[in-house]
């Protein structure tokens, strides 16, 4: 391996970074966290962490409906964050985010907003490389209205197979809804082409940004997609929070999802008629604290380099996968051409869980099991999983101790 392989581009710091994040202080079984399970949620920054608190001690109200100091300056912050959200996805303007709960709010508002305009037999278009959370609310209109599912192959790679994808199209598909970042393998897929081909066949697009967001710079007006999900906890900010992009007039003609205060413009004992989007879509009171984090969360990963980001999350995932390959009996599932950070494994006659639970007693954090991705364990005939996955906030001597951490595991389980 050479030297400059691991050299961590002159643009980004990790080590500096790390004094941001206040829990990488923290030991478990005596030894520094190694945390490596960033895909299922990442840690925060001092940033997100005083953004909230500061919300609470200093400018706390409910938003929109105050004519008050206090709620004029919450709302103002509120609306700034969903201002972020669109500068971080380049939406052509904060009409078209809708704050959500997360990526799966985003995913079941769509699901029951367009689910009343279809009919049994109309078909939409998935990946068997799916979260459940971009399954199991298009599984709802199958079971409630007779929707049909059709799901677009894995490769051995781990790839989406883009011919059966285009072969999938006939006069009744709908939607085509896909991960633009498999959680589990790391592929990232490719949206564009699965955009144009979407829309020669004049059905638009949903993609799960989950993964993606956080490794690549998400640009909504280039994919031209038309619906785009993603999740604040994941992109270092908390929980509770997400938002959906749409295409204006894709919303303007999509019906609400929950109904409550503030998403009506005005309702009597016999008739009611709807807000403009996005507020339509936003039924009760938002998570307010939760939108602060985002904003700071946001605004955090949009002021890094990242590009230089991405090199160096692309360097540990190049060690991390070499360093396996001395392993004779571990299988890295997921060979994409394009991956991003992520690295799931299993070795041979061990319990992923077993595996993942001995290496928290080196201070090494991982995730096991299904990943919420239920078809494509089936798909490669396996149960469970291990998976690291990369943050800005890690280091090559952390892919070291991951490395070091599992040999041993796999010696005392043999
Ligand atoms: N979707 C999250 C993961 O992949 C929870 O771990």
């Amino acid at each position: 391996m050479s030297a400059s392989f691991l050299q961590v581009p002159a643009s980004f710091d990790p080590y500096a970074l790390r004094s941001e994040f206040p829990i990488l202080t923290r030991k478990i079984n005596d030894r520094p966290l190694v945390y490596l399970d960033n895909a299922a949620s990442a840690q925060k920054p001092e940033c997100v962490i005083s953004a909230m608190a500061e919300t609470m001690e200093a400018s706390y109200a409910n938003v929109h409906r105050g004519l008050h100091t206090l709620a004029n300056e919450v709302t103002e912050r509120f609306e700034g964050a969903r201002k972020t959200v669109a500068k971080f996805l380049n939406a052509a303007s904060e009409q078209e985010i809708i704050l959500t709960s997360g990526t799966t709010g985003a995913i079941n508002l769509l699901a029951a907003g367009l689910g009343q305009g279809l009919q049994a037999g109309d078909e939409i278009i998935l990946s068997v490389m799916e979260h459940h959370s971009n399954i199991v609310p298009w599984h709802f209109l199958r079971q409630q209205k007779g929707v049909v599912l059709r799901f677009v192959p894995v490769t051995d790679a781990g790839e989406l197979d883009m011919e059966v994808y285009g072969d999938l199209f006939s006069a009744k598909t709908r939607l085509v809804a896909l991960s633009h970042m498999s959680n589990v393998l790391g592929t990232v897929t490719n949206a564009k082409k699965i955009v144009e081909i979407a829309h020669s066949h004049d059905v638009p697009v949903l993609l799960d940004g989950s993964q993606a967001a956080v490794h690549l710079p998400i640009n909504v007006q280039e994919l031209d997609v038309d619906f785009y999900a993603i999740t604040g906890h994941k992109l270092y900010g908390p929980t509770g929070i997400g938002a959906l992009y749409g295409k204006l007039e894709r919303l303007q003609s999509l019906p609400p999802w929950q109904g409550g205060g503030e998403m009506v413009q005005s309702v009597s004992m016999d008739n009611i008629s709807y807000a403009d989007p996005p507020h339509r879509f936003e039924a009760g009171t938002p998570p307010i604290i939760e939108a602060a984090g985002f904003d700071a969360a946001l605004k955090w990963l949009m002021s890094l380099d990242r590009e230089a980001l991405g090199e160096h999350e692309q360097m540990l995932l190049r060690h991390v996968e070499t360093g396996l390959q001395e392993f004779d009996d571990l299988t890295i599932l997921g060979r994409a051409s394009d991956k991003a950070a992520v690295c799931t494994f299993n070795i041979d006659g061990m319990h992923a869980h077993d595996v993942a639970q001995l290496l928290d007693k080196y201070g090494v954090a991982v995730r096991a099991g299904t990943h919420c991705a239920e078809p494509l364990m089936r798909r490669f005939d396996i149960s469970s999983t291990c998976r690291v996955s990369f943050a800005a906030y890690n280091t090559i001597e952390e892919a070291e101790i991951f490395l070091s951490s599992l040999a041993r595991v796999r010696e005392f389980l043999q």
